[in-house]
């Protein structure tokens, strides 16, 4: 494929939802309301937040970087399907070919060049593993604007060299909790030594962007417009396989937010809605079993960050202060999921299995054994689910056509091989009682949610 086939339209899955996505509430009014989010995104963005539009323009600018490393390559793993001795035919779609290493930069850039258009001046986000922080940095520099990320102090820790390629990008990059804010401050007095979190990181960059007019918040996953800007690599999978004349059974990937596999999944979600499908196709979400939002958690109203500055979405959740175990897999470490997948999963639409990450690794080394790239641990996540299913196409026989997304490289994180090499990784498993107390919290703070007709 070549560049001209880069999707010039991104599909937005609003309105083949098959039930209306429940609307965020504005906790001060106990009614709907986007909260502060007009305070922080520009227009195109809130607007393409509730499109009713299905296809939405690329503009030629955010096209023109895509060119850098689209249309990203789609593998079919021979190497793995050879050791697992299946006769499945697994595929995947690599976004570790961007310049970040990940499909992080498939929103990035986007929202940089909105927020460059409408006069801002400077971006600030979080970030987990350091790949949307990453992300950010390259897309900010991209379009002349500054950017500041709040990177969760674990992995700040665990992954110098992600701060070093922020940094080199621009990027002014602070651990999370920080003294910057408020919200940082507060936490620091009460623990100086304060891991952090996702929830934590995302109410320091929501308060800089809140309380700075040049600069707005841009955010890697969960909301419905980064969702959709990642729908470019599903798209492509899409003419990809039909040059092979093939068409995946089972469609696979890891949820953190849920912003990769969204990507690579609705567009095929859209041909089983609009009669175009060939055929029935799951789609098959992984998560970790540390951090079991979907598996494990409570579909219900609560905050995007532990702050609880952003409003509250429907969503699977563990609670907006639950702080999960530090696996290595960052990214996959937040309580909450794009409501999107909310209501899919309610509608039987999709499934949702959890991993530790002991048994990952085992199936990320193999995956660098049979097929050369080193994925990152998020990914990873994925690699295990197909196995399994290659595995159970084994033992019935079944040809499935397996497609799932490596959605980025794993080179900056040797420090998670290397623990698992030394047999260093603890296999966290559900945190039980931590969930049900977060959860309990949230039912106590907005008793009233139960009364909301969504
Ligand atoms: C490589 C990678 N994969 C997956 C994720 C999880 O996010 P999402 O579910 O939005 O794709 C992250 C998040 O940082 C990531 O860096």
């Amino acid at each position: 494929m070549d560049e001209e086939e880069i999707p010039k339209q991104w599909y937005c899955i609003l309105p083949d939802l098959p039930k209306p996505l429940p609307p965020p509430i504005d906790p001060s009014k106990k009614a709907p309301g986007p909260g502060v989010a007009p305070l922080i995104f520009p227009k195109e963005i809130l607007a393409q937040e509730f499109s009713k539009e299905r296809w939405i323009n690329i503009p030629e600018e955010v096209r023109n970087v895509y060119r850098l490393w689209r249309p990203t390559p789609l593998y079919r793993a021979v190497g793995l399907e050879k050791a697992l001795k299946t006769p499945a035919k697994i595929y995947y779609k690599y976004e570790g070919v961007s310049p970040p290493g990940s499909h992080k930069p498939n929103t990035a850039v986007a929202q940089a060049y909105y927020n460059m258009k409408e006069g801002k001046e400077r971006l600030a986000t979080e970030t987990g593993a350091g790949q949307w922080g990453s992300a950010l940095a390259f897309g900010c520099m991209c379009f002349d604007l500054k950017c500041t990320v709040y990177m969760v102090r674990a992995s700040y820790d665990q992954k110098p060299y992600r701060r070093v390629l922020m940094e080199l990008w621009g990027a002014e990059v602070h651990a999370s909790p920080s003294a910057n804010t408020e919200a940082g401050r507060k936490i620091l007095a009460e623990n100086p030594g304060h891991p952090g979190s996702l929830g934590i990181a995302i109410s320091e960059a929501v308060e800089d962007a809140l309380t700075h007019e040049e600069t707005n918040y841009g955010i890697g996953s969960v909301f419905n417009h980064v969702l959709l800007h990642q729908t470019v690599v599903g798209q492509e999978a899409q003419k990809q396989l039909e040059l092979v004349d093939d068409y995946p059974d089972v469609i696979i990937g890891c949820i953190g937010g849920g912003s990769s596999f969204s990507g690579l999944f609705w567009p095929f979600y859209y041909d089983k809605v609009s009669g175009k499908a060939p055929k029935d196709v799951k789609f098959l979400a992984i998560e970790p079993t540390a951090c079991p939002s979907i598996t494990k958690g409570e579909y219900m109203y609560d905050h995007g960050d532990t702050a609880r500055l952003t409003p509250l979405f429907k969503m699977y959740t563990l609670g907006h202060d639950f702080i999960p175990p530090p696996i290595h897999a960052g990214g996959l470490r937040y309580h909450g999921k794009a409501p999107t997948l909310g209501v899919l999963t309610q509608e039987k639409q999709l499934e949702t299995r959890a991993y530790n990450q002991a048994e990952v690794f085992d199936a990320a080394r193999l995956f660098a054994k049979t097929e050369g790239i080193i994925p990152a641990p998020e990914p990873s996540h994925a690699i295990k689910g197909v196995i399994d299913e290659a595995l159970r196409c084994k033992e019935t026989g079944e040809e499935k056509v397996i497609l799932f997304l490596l959605c980025g490289h794993g080179h900056f994180d040797m420090q998670a091989y290397d623990d698992y090499l030394r047999g260093k990784l603890p296999p966290y498993e559900y945190p039980e009682e931590e969930v049900k107390k977060a959860i309990r919290r949230l039912r106590e703070l907005y008793p009233w949610l139960e009364t909301l007709p969504y």
